[in-house]
C-alpha cells in the first residue's frame, strides 16, 4: 500500500462538474484541493442538454428547490465569465431563452396552469398564441396551440463547461489523481482521506462525496450517512444542423408530448441536442430503440423537419436523484465528511451556486442561509432509502457516471 506524501485540505471524490465547481471555488478560497476520479469532466457533461431551465422545468412540490435554481441562474453571467477568463475557453452560454409548447388541448391546459404557477412564484413568462409562436419559430408544427416564452431560461454547452473547469481546476492549482476511489479513509471518527484502486491513501482534513448517483455506494461511508440518491436514466440525441438549414431553431423548445418531456436545444454551433427520457432503470445505460424512437416521434411533432437532419450521435446517462429531487449539500453526521450530490435533473443548472455553497461550507464549516434547506440532515430519519446498494454482479462501484441535465 502506497501512502500519499502530501495530504490536502480538501478531498473532492468525483470529478464531474458539481466535484469540479466544488474543487475550483475550494481552490480559489486558498485551499489545497485534490481531486479523484479515472476520468474528471468526462460524466455528467457528455450527455447532458445543458438547459438553464428554473422557470420552464419548475414542477409542483418543487417551490423550496426554486429558490436555489433562480439564484444559480441568475449567477450563470458572472460564473461563465469568469470561467472562461480562468480557462481560457468558451462554455457555449447562450442567453437565447426558451419556449415551452402545446400540441392538444391537454397540453395547452397544462402549460396554462404552468403559467399560473410560474406567476404565482414570481417568475417571467408570457403566454403565446400558436401562431406568435410560429412567428417566433417558424420550424414549429402548424398544429401548435400557444405556448410559453420564457427570456429568461438560457442553455451551455455541458461538455465545455466540464472542459472549462477542469483546466480551470488545473490552473488553479487543484491535483488530479486520475483513478477510481475504492473506499472511503474514516480515522478516529472522522473522514480522513481515500483509498484509491491502485491502493494510494489520500488523506486530507475534508472530503466531499460528489460521485453524482454512484455516491450510495462508496465504500467505508458510515450506513447513516450514505446519501439517498438513485439513478434516472435519460436518453438523449444529438443531431447536425446543415448551414443551408439555419438557422434550425433559435431558442430551446419543449413540451410535453403524451405525458412525456421532450426538449430541443440548439447550439450556436450547429448541433441540435433532443431530449430526454426519464427511466427507472436502475444503472443501465443502453440506448434503445424505443427511447430513440419516443424522442424523435415526439420531436417529429414538434419540430417536422427534424427528419431531415443528420443524426449524429445517441448517448445515455444517470440523473442522481434524491428522494425530494432536490440535492444534498453540506456536512454529514460524519465529522469531515460533505455531500454535493443528488441534483437530479438540475446538475448543470446548480452549478455555480453548489461551487459557493460548497466552498463556504468547506471554509466556515456553515451552509450559507439559501443551501440549509439542502442540508444532507433532512434525510437522517429515512435511512438509505431508495440509495440500497446493489449488490448484484456487475454492478457498478464508484466512478464517474453520466446524466443529462
Ligand atoms: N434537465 C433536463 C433533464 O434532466 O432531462
Amino acid at each position: 500500500m502506497r501512502i500519499s506524501e502530501n495530504g490536502s485540505d480538501v478531498l473532492v471524490v468525483g470529478g464531474g462538474i458539481i466535484g469540479l465547481v466544488t474543487a475550483w471555488r475550494a481552490a480559489g478560497r486558498g485551499m489545497s484541493v485534490a481531486v479523484a476520479d479515472p476520468e474528471p469532466g468526462g460524466g455528467a457533461a457528455q450527455v447532458a442538454a445543458g438547459m438553464l431551465a428554473a422557470v420552464t422545468e419548475l414542477h409542483y412540490g418543487e417551490q423550496m428547490l426554486l429558490g436555489l435554481n433562480v439564484a444559480s441562474a441568475a449567477r450563470y453571467p458572472a460564473f461563465v465569465a469568469e470561467l472562461e477568463e480562468a480557462s481560457g475557453q468558451e462554455t457555449g452560454f447562450r442567453t437565447c431563452g426558451t419556449l415551452a409548447v402545446a400540441l392538444d388541448s391537454d397540453d395547452r391546459a397544462h402549460l396554462r396552469e404552468l403559467h399560473a404557477l410560474q406567476q404565482r412564484s414570481g417568475l417571467e413568462s408570457e403566454w403565446l398564441s400558436g401562431r406568435e409562436c410560429r412567428r417566433l419559430e417558424p420550424m414549429l408544427a402548424p398544429g401548435v396551440r400557444g405556448g410559453l416564452r420564457a427570456d429568461g431560461d438560457h442553455q451551455v454547452d455541458p461538455r465545455r463547461l466540464a472542459s472549462a473547469l477542469v483546466t480551470a481546476c488545473e490552473r488553479a492549482g487543484v491535483v488530479f489523481h486520475r483513478a477510481r476511489v475504492e473506499r472511503l479513509r474514516v480515522t478516529g471518527g472522522r473522514a480522513a482521506g481515500a483509498v484509491l484502486e491502485d491502493g494510494t491513501e489520500l488523506s486530507a482534513d475534508q472530503v466531499v462525496l460528489a460521485a453524482g448517483s454512484l455516491s450510495g455506494r462508496l465504500a467505508g461511508v458510515p450506513e447513516e450517512v450514505v446519501p439517498p440518491v438513485r439513478p434516472v436514466k435519460g436518453q438523449v440525441l444529438r443531431l447536425a444542423v446543415p448551414p443551408a438549414y439555419a438557422p434550425f431553431l433559435s431558442r430551446t423548445v419543449r413540451a410535453v408530448v403524451r405525458g412525456s418531456h421532450v426538449y430541443l436545444v440548439p447550439r450556436a454551433n450547429g448541433e441540435l441536442v433532443v431530449g430526454a427520457t426519464s427511466e427507472e432503470m436502475g444503472w443501465d445505460t443502453t440506448v434503445t430503440a424505443g427511447g430513440v424512437y419516443e424522442l424523435l416521434r415526439d420531436a417529429h411533432e414538434l419540430v417536422p423537419g427534424i427528419t431531415e437532419l443528420p443524426l449524429t450521435e445517441t448517448r445515455a446517462g444517470l440523473r442522481p436523484a434524491s428522494p425530494d429531487n432536490a440535492p444534498l449539500l453540506g456536512p454529514t453526521a460524519l465529522p469531515g465528511l460533505h455531500l454535493a450530490t443528488g441534483h437530479h435533473r438540475n446538475g448543470v443548472l446548480l452549478t455555480p451556486v453548489t461551487g459557493d455553497v460548497m466552498a463556504h461550507v468547506l471554509t466556515t464549516g456553515e451552509l450559507p442561509a439559501e443551501a440549509r434547506p439542502f442540508a444532507p440532515s433532512r434525510f437522517a430519519s429515512s435511512g438509505r432509502g431508495p440509495a440500497s446498494p446493489d449488490l448484484s454482479p456487475g454492478a457498478p462501484s464508484p466512478a464517474p457516471q453520466e446524466q443529462p441535465a
